[in-house]
């Protein structure tokens, strides 16, 4: 199979069309079997469910090439588990599990021609999605669903690859208790907007949110978690129900304890105690793990003793372990890789 010529080292993280998508439909109480199209666009009625009430959620993955050449997604049956606690959340039918996995795997298969090189420093993105898509005016659930797959290969979520990240305390909540926080919903992200123009225009990468109840906890970003080492080289990650529970976060937690021998800890986390910590990161799909040089907290600033040339010691410790397993180069836990064949 001969790769498409495309400039893999310089792709940013944005959309490139490939050649197929996967689609399959709800209707009269039953998902049919799905198929693969070439078609990117959809068509919907002006009422559809998603356009006037939001009722869509989506997950996050990648497709790597293997250092032995193999393709391979990373954990897929946690995105299926995900994506199925966010569709009961906003009361859509489930996807089957088993299904959304031989999805991934048939959609990454059929694009395989836009699966990044090993090397190239770029990765297949893998977007699940699904939403109502026919006519609600009332506030009520759709009857009917779309579930599709798109794919577009990537380069890295933050411009300037690897440098420390500025980010803003928010002024704006991202999640209310007993809210969607911990569910992958479009609206979460869709109210996150003006927070994320706002910080950009101010010149920060990324905002924190707090938890809305007190506003003294770290919660997350609108598209990452936090991961923050001691001083004393232990890894602590927020808890929190209203975050979403990070897939690379998760696995985080396991290759700091399992495979570097670090204590690591979920946590409550207050802003108070940020200015202790030796190192920041953001973790998740897109931004892999990608260092924190500065949080600025209504003009105080917090200075991460890494500085904005490079990542931390633990930090990248963290960052060349996840990201070799996933390319193959480190032994991956039992059930984490995919191989797409
Ligand atoms: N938090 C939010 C709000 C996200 O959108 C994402 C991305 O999926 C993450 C965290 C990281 O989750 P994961 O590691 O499963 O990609
Ligand atoms: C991901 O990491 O997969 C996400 O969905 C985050 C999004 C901000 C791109």
């Amino acid at each position: 199979m001969e790769k498409k010529n495309i400039d893999w080292s310089n792709l940013g993280f944005g959309y490139v069309q490939t050649d197929k998508r996967f689609v399959a439909n709800f209707k009269d109480g039953a998902w049919d079997e799905g198929t693969l199209t070439e078609d990117p666009n959809i068509v919907l009625n002006e009422c559809a469910g998603v356009l006037q009430y939001a009722q869509t959620v989506f997950e996050g993955m990648k497709a790597y090439t293997t250092e032995d050449g193999r393709i391979v997604t990373f954990r897929p049956d946690l995105n299926a588990a995900r994506m199925a606690d966010s569709a009961r959340r906003l009361e859509m039918p489930v996807y089957p599990e088993d299904k959304f996995v031989e999805a991934i795997v048939k959609t990454v298969k059929a694009n395989e021609a836009y699966v990044p090189p090993y090397g190239s420093g770029a990765t297949l993105y893998v977007r699940p999605y699904m939403f109502g898509s026919n006519s609600v005016i009332g506030v009520k659930p759709a009857d009917e669903y779309q579930f599709r797959v798109l794919t577009t290969p990537v380069g890295p979520y933050f411009k300037g690859g690897v440098k420390p990240l500025t980010i803003k305390v928010s002024d704006f909540d991202r999640a209310a208790p007993h809210g969607t926080g911990h569910i992958k919903a479009g609206l979460n992200y869709a109210m996150s907007l003006h927070a994320i123009v706002t910080a950009h225009q101010e010149g920060y990468d990324e905002n924190m949110y707090l938890d809305a109840a007190t506003r003294t906890k770290v919660e997350e970003t609108g598209g990452a978690n936090f991961i923050f080492v001691t001083k004393d080289n232990k890894v602590v990650t927020p808890k929190s129900n209203s975050i979403l529970p990070s897939i690379t976060r998760r696995s985080l937690m396991y290759v700091a304890k399992e495979y570097l021998g670090l204590e690591a800890e979920e946590r409550e986390i207050y802003l108070d105690e940020v200015k202790d910590f030796a190192e920041c990161g953001l973790c998740g799909t897109a931004a892999v793990i990608s260092p924190v040089g500065k949080i600025v907290d209504h003009g105080k600033e917090i200075c991460f003793p890494s500085g904005m040339e490079k990542m931390g010691p633990v930090t990248q410790k963290l960052y060349d372990t996840l990201t070799g397993i996933q390319m193959g180069r480190i032994e991956a836990p039992e059930g984490w890789l995919k191989v797409i064949e």
